[in-house]
């Protein structure tokens, strides 16, 4: 495989057809491009088998829904979609990309709808996302922008319009030495990061942002779940900066970053402790299970 994203061998299913990866292209007037008009999900393929995609292509119809713009598929449409291009590329354990836009068509303003919507999927094989972070502990940056209010745009939506402010706040952290920023919200609470959800630990309870104003992930609802059938006791509510002097462990979770530990956010160290060890354990057997 090798090379930039868009020069390499394999398939990419296109608007109903696997096409060639290096022909998978759009044309500069797409209105996703100038507007933001796109809606994906990251999945990951593990033993030949998508874990809960189901529920990722559930979302990638509501973030569709959310921004006007509805994808002209099923559930059923999108699942086969997905396994149809992780076998013409040969893969079991890959990264899932689907992405749903606007299209260049007849408008070419801030309006769309008489634009396609389009949908292609792509997968590569992609490790750790956070490198060796995750045997170690990531080092977080706090991001100097805010998660806006859901007022402000649809934060339950998985938005390409959404991740501007990741981009830059992820670029400002790595020039720091840092793998990745903890946003606040709007309201000054503890968010998240650019790409994954965040669990912190206190006297041996678990503590989570709520997500009123993030995006609820599906790796962030199972870990919740798995937490509460250990037994462990999860507070999800609202978590003030300050607080972060007094948590324990801290671990990320989400597709690509799967369970990170975290060992620093700011000035703030937590240790890789024996929970944060169990549910990325428990997680890494659940994904193959
Ligand atoms: C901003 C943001 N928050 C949280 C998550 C975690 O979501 P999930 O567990 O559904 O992958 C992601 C990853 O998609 C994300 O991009």
């Amino acid at each position: 495989m090798a090379g930039t994203y868009d020069d390499r061998d394999g398939k990419i299913w296109l608007d109903g057809k696997l096409v060639e990866w290096r022909e998978a292209n759009v044309h500069i007037l797409t209105h996703a491009l100038h507007y933001a008009s796109s809606v994906f999900e990251g999945e990951r393929a593990y033993n030949g088998k998508i874990f809960k995609s189901v529920e990722h292509s559930e979302r990638l119809l509501k973030s569709g829904e959310l921004l006007d713009m509805p994808i002209p598929y099923t559930v059923e449409e999108i699942e086969k979609a997905k396994y149809d291009a992780l076998a013409a590329n040969g893969f079991t354990d890959a990264y899932v990309r689907v992405v749903a836009w606007r299209g260049a068509g007849a408008d070419m303003g801030v309006a769309s709808s008489k634009n396609p919507v389009r949908m292609a999927v792509a997968c590569w094989e992609w490790g750790a996302y956070y490198g060796d972070a995750k045997m170690k502990g990531a080092k977080l940056d706090i991001a100097k922008w805010k998660r806006p209010s859901p007022e402000t745009i649809p934060t339950a939506a998985k938005a390409a319009g959404l991740y501007m402010i990741c981009t830059m706040s992820k670029h400002a952290a790595e020039a720091k030495g840092c793998s990745d920023a903890l946003f606040f919200d709007y309201r000054g609470y503890v968010a998240e990061a650019t790409g994954a959800n965040v669990f912190f630990v206190k006297d041996g309870e678990v503590h989570t942002p709520i997500p009123d104003a993030i995006l609820n992930g599906i790796t962030r609802q199972t870990v919740i779940q798995m937490l509460k059938d250990k037994g462990i006791t999860v507070h999800e509510r609202h978590i003030m900066p300050e607080e972060l002097a007094g948590f324990e462990q801290c671990w990320l979770t989400g597709t690509a970053a799967e369970i990170t530990p975290v060992g620093q956010i700011g000035d703030y160290t937590f240790e890789v402790g024996d929970i944060t060890r169990d549910v990325a354990e428990s997680y890494e057997a659940m994904v193959r299970a």
